[in-house]
């Protein structure tokens, strides 16, 4: 493993790291009277479901919250961020999202239940370092003319489109994956957690 991609790794741990003391920390000053209705370090770590407030998420934004240790991103697509999938059926790998990497309910054309909202683990099906986002097109991202944003792993050059979808002959198997999630509202998500129970 080259330098660079020991160092992306090591980024990968420290932004987790980082945003679970960071969100620790926002919630015992904002909340500090239903902290003991919030699931502890313990449980979470073991897998408690996490809620999210996605109120502030703008179109072409994306939030990342941290879910059995895991990076999971949030992402408000635009309109036009949704055109380029149908566009790039032919380039990725499992098109169809035939392999379980995703729960039922997400197993359609845009990977999610609000077709604008993604909701994927960030970490590369690969050796799991965590991708970079590329929203913009082409030369805006140093990427080739051809790309309509998405999702570049730098470890080995995996890259992944605006569903999470794996384009072909690239190290990375699969898709990357989708968790159990349900809305709870307009504005809150939870993750973890689905109509099944999951
Ligand atoms: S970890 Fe190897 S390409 Fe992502």
């Amino acid at each position: 493993m080259s330098n660079e991609q020991k160092v992306d790794c090591g980024r990968r741990r420290l932004v987790v790291t980082t945003a679970a003391v960071g969100g620790v920390g926002a919630l015992t000053a904002l909340v500090p009277f239903v902290s003991s209705m919030l699931p502890s370090e313990r449980a979470k770590a073991a897998g408690a479901p996490v809620e999210v407030d996605i109120s502030k998420l703008e179109p072409g934004q994306m939030m990342t919250v941290e879910w059995r240790g895991k990076p999971v991103w949030i992402i408000n697509r635009t309109k036009d961020m949704l055109e380029t999938l149908p566009k790039l059926d032919e380039a990725v790998s499992d098109p169809k999202s035939d392999k379980v990497q995703q729960p039922e309910y997400c197993k359609n054309e845009t990977r999610s239940i609000k077709p604008e909202l993604l909701v994927a683990v960030g970490i590369c099906t690969h050796l799991g370092c965590s991708p970079s986002s590329k929203f913009k097109h082409g030369a805006e991202e140093g990427m080739g003319a051809d790309w309509l944003g998405g999702f570049l792993c730098p470890c080995h050059g995996s890259t992944f489109d605006l569903a999470g979808r794996v384009f072909k002959n690239k190290p990375a198997p699969d898709n990357l994956v989708i968790p159990p999630h349900m809305y709870l509202s307009d504005t809150r998500l939870i993750i973890g957690k689905d109509e099944k129970g999951a």
